[in-house]
């Protein structure tokens, strides 16, 4: 690709106006945490003086918060159990639940989520975007077909042109991975619109919806570099 085709490609927000965070907003399944502690902890984790170990423990614990809220509809059914005191019908989930990591920003996500859901099925998905053109770039993939899952959650910090998360559900698509959702820190409205329109079914769960991408495609006020920062790779 010649450089100024790459560069066409790499910044696909510039020279159009981005969507306003009202426009993603008003998509279908779009979902923006309102819950107070998510707030607090995003505050502390977008501060540029929070160092890596502090950083990683706040996407973990803000994975763990968002798994709360991104497993709230999710199906049981009943099963008979014997507590010390008698026999009961208690609720249990119905299927398994896969976890996708995108890596490697999401691996700090996917502890948090691990913490709720122990018995999940972890995918590591390698993608990184290649920061001349934005394009994804994927290096690693394990999947094997997934079956008897209820859902599965790709998990990645940031939603920024919407390039990697749109491929990896593309992947995880065209493996029969079924019931997807999304779940993310931070949307840039423009990823946002590109996620939805790319993958209509799937939920998007985020703690926070920004203003728009900058120049290099970095969201903004955003919190920097999500990999980076949990890795102490600046
Ligand atoms: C970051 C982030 C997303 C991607 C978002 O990963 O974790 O995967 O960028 O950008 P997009 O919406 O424009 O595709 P990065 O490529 O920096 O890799 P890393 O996780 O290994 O740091
Ligand atoms: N990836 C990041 O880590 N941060 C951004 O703002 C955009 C993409």
């Amino acid at each position: 690709m010649s450089d100024e085709q790459a560069n066409q490609r790499a910044f696909p927000m510039r020279g159009v106006s981005q969507p306003t965070r009202d426009e993603a907003l008003a998509l279908p399944k779009v979902h923006i945490s309102r819950h107070p502690v998510v707030a607090h902890k995003m505050a502390m984790l977008r501060d540029k003086r929070t160092a890596a170990p502090d950083f990683y423990r706040l996407v973990r614990e803000l994975g763990t918060l968002l798994a709360y809220e991104a497993t709230i509809d999710l199906e049981t059914q009943p099963i008979a159990i014997e507590t010390p005191i008698e026999g009961m019908s208690a609720q249990s989930l119905v299927g398994g639940v896969g976890i996708v990591p995108i890596l490697r920003a999401g691996l700090g996500l996917a502890d948090g989520f691990r913490q709720v859901l122990p018995d999940a099925s972890v995918w590591h998905l390698g993608l990184r975007r290649d920061e001349r053109t934005l394009e994804p770039i994927e290096y690693y993939n394990p999947l094997a077909r997934a079956v008897n899952l209820q859902v599965c959650f790709a998990v990645d910090p940031m939603l920024a042109t919407g390039g990697s998360a749109t491929d990896a559900l593309n992947t995880l698509v065209r493996y029969g991975v079924p019931h997807l959702r999304y779940v993310g820190l931070i949307g840039a409205p423009y990823g946002v619109v590109k996620l939805r329109e790319a993958h209509p079914g799937v939920p998007i769960y985020l703690a926070a919806l920004d203003d728009r991408l900058d120049d290099r495609g970095y969201i903004c006020p955003g919190l920097g570099d999500a990999g980076d920062r949990q890795f102490n790779t600046l």
